[in-house]
């Protein structure tokens, strides 16, 4: 069985997913998701239910290699699920091995998870 993931932030994954042939890092970088954090103003950007949505991992476990505040916007993980179990080499180039560790299937369902 493996360990529980935990969430870890988009830096983690910027590592293997920024190469100039497929730069999903950047190209996430310039998308609203990005910035859904920098849209909440003031006692907004502490309330647990504008959080839930406009920041990644909300209330979930995550890694102790990394803070909330790196989790804030619409992240990787948000979409693809905790990363800290498949995001080694070995188990990303496996798509069985990853699903094991925590990759989700990025379905209509994980959109409508905030998108009501
Ligand atoms: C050590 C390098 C490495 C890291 C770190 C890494 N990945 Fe990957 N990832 C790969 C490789 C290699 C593949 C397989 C080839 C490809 O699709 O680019 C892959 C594939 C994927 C896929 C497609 C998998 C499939 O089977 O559909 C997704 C989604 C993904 N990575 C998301 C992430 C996310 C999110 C993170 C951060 C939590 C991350 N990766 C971190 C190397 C990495
Ligand atoms: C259930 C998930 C969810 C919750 C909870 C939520 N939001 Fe959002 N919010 C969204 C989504 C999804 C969008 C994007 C809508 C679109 O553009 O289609 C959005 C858009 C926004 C925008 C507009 C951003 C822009 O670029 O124009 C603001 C501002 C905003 N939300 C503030 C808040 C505040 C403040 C709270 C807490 C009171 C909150 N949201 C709670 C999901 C949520
Ligand atoms: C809003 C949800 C969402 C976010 C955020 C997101 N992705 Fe994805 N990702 C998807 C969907 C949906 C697909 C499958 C369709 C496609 O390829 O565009 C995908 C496909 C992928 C793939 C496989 C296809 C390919 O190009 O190799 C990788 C790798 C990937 N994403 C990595 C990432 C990384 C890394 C981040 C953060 C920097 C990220 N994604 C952020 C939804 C998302
Ligand atoms: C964790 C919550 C969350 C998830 C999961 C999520 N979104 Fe979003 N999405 C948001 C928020 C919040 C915004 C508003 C960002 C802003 O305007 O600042 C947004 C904005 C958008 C926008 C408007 C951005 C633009 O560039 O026009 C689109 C389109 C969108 N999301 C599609 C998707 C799709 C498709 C998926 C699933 C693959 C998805 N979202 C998953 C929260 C989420």
């Amino acid at each position: 069985m493996a360990a529980e993931p935990v969430y870890m932030g988009a830096k983690f994954c910027r590592t293997c997913h920024s190469s100039a042939d497929n730069d999903r890092y950047h190209r996430w970088l310039e998308s609203r998701h990005a910035r859904s954090y920098d849209v909440l103003t003031g006692a907004d950007r502490a309330d647990p239910e504008c959080l839930s949505c406009h920041t990644t991992g909300h209330d979930q476990a995550i890694s102790e290699r990394t803070t909330r505040k790196d989790l804030r916007g619409v992240q990787c993980e948000a979409c693809h699920g905790p990363g800290s179990e498949y995001k080694g080499m070995r188990i990303m180039k496996d798509p069985v091995l990853a699903r094991e560790n925590g990759l989700w299937d990025v379905t209509r369902d994980v959109c409508l998870s905030c998108h009501r």
